[in-house]
């Protein structure tokens, strides 16, 4: 999946590079703080021209709450969160230029613990969006393995995605990812390189790099997607989205998965 954070004025010319170098999946968010929503939706514009029509693509933004929205919400502030949420929706479709997300994400829970009452009323107006049809699959971003347990258990609607940070040190987020292997969750993984640069450098990594014939970044890539994770990339790159795609070609050993699950432990 291409993740079009922090590109600025640049996403439009990226996003449609992805796509044409062979990305289908695109994530984003309404949050002009880090995002720019609104010319990922000029690059599918500009794809559909090209005969890249919109529903060959994998489309997902966010809902972020307004103490991630750097001071201007896509929403009215002072209105009830279930309003904010739908506020927030119809401007990215409007942003976007579609009438549906293929995946529609809360950007991280209110509550650090446990879920509270924001929580849960977000939650709630993100299952009607889903009911609507209008976004196919909900999901939650930035979330710890007790509140995605609770959501799992309590909601009507469970999460269908999960997005999150992945450290090496945290056994690559393991307790996240088997909630989600037992829920049939799509585990979503980002920051698997720059959160982990020790595991890039490491020798044995670059031991398994050269065995393959490629880098150490492939091998992270690879790892992540023969343990179950779709991983993002934000590269800007035309290169190493090439590269990032081909890691799909590889193919590690048993034991050299095991030896990644655990190299930072
Ligand atoms: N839900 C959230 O809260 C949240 C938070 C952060 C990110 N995200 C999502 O995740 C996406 C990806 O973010 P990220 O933090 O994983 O990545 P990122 O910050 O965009 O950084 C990727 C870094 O890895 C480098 N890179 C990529 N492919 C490479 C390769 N093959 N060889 C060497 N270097 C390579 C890139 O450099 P080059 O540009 O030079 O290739 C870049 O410096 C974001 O755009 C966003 O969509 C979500």
């Amino acid at each position: 999946m291409y993740g079009t954070a922090w590109k600025r004025h640049a996403t439009t010319h990226l996003a449609q590079l992805a796509v044409t170098s062979g990305f289908r999946a695109i994530d984003t968010a309404n949050q002009l703080i880090h995002y720019e929503e609104a010319l990922v939706g000029e690059a599918l514009r500009a794809l559909e021209e090209q005969g890249i029509k919109r529903d060959t693509l994998f489309i997902q933004t966010k809902f972020t709450p307004l103490g991630g929205q750097g001071g201007r919400p896509p929403y009215d502030p002072t209105a009830d969160l279930t309003t904010q949420v739908r506020q927030s929706f119809y401007s990215s479709l409007t942003h976007l230029d579609t009438d549906y997300v293929d995946s529609y994400v809360l950007h991280s829970p209110y509550s650090r613990r446990g879920l509270a009452e924001a929580d849960w009323e977000v939650w709630t107006a993100m299952e009607g969006l889903y009911q609507t049809g209008k976004a196919k699959m909900i999901g939650i971003s930035n979330i710890m393995a007790a509140q995605l347990a609770q959501l799992c258990d309590q909601a009507k609607i469970k999460p269908m995605v999960v997005q999150n940070r992945c450290y090496a040190a945290l056994a690559w987020d393991r307790q996240v990812r088997e909630i989600c292997h037992s829920h049939g969750i799509i585990y979503q993984g980002f920051s698997l390189l720059t959160a982990n640069p020790e595991v890039l450098a490491d020798p044995e990594i670059q031991t398994i790099a050269r065995r393959l014939d490629t880098d150490p970044a492939q091998i992270i890539f690879r790892f992540a997607m023969q343990i179950g994770m779709l991983p993002l990339t934000g590269t800007t790159s035309e290169r190493h989205m090439k590269e990032d795609l081909q890691a799909e070609q590889l193919e590690l050993s048993r034991e050299e998965i095991q030896r990644i699950e655990t190299i930072a432990l």
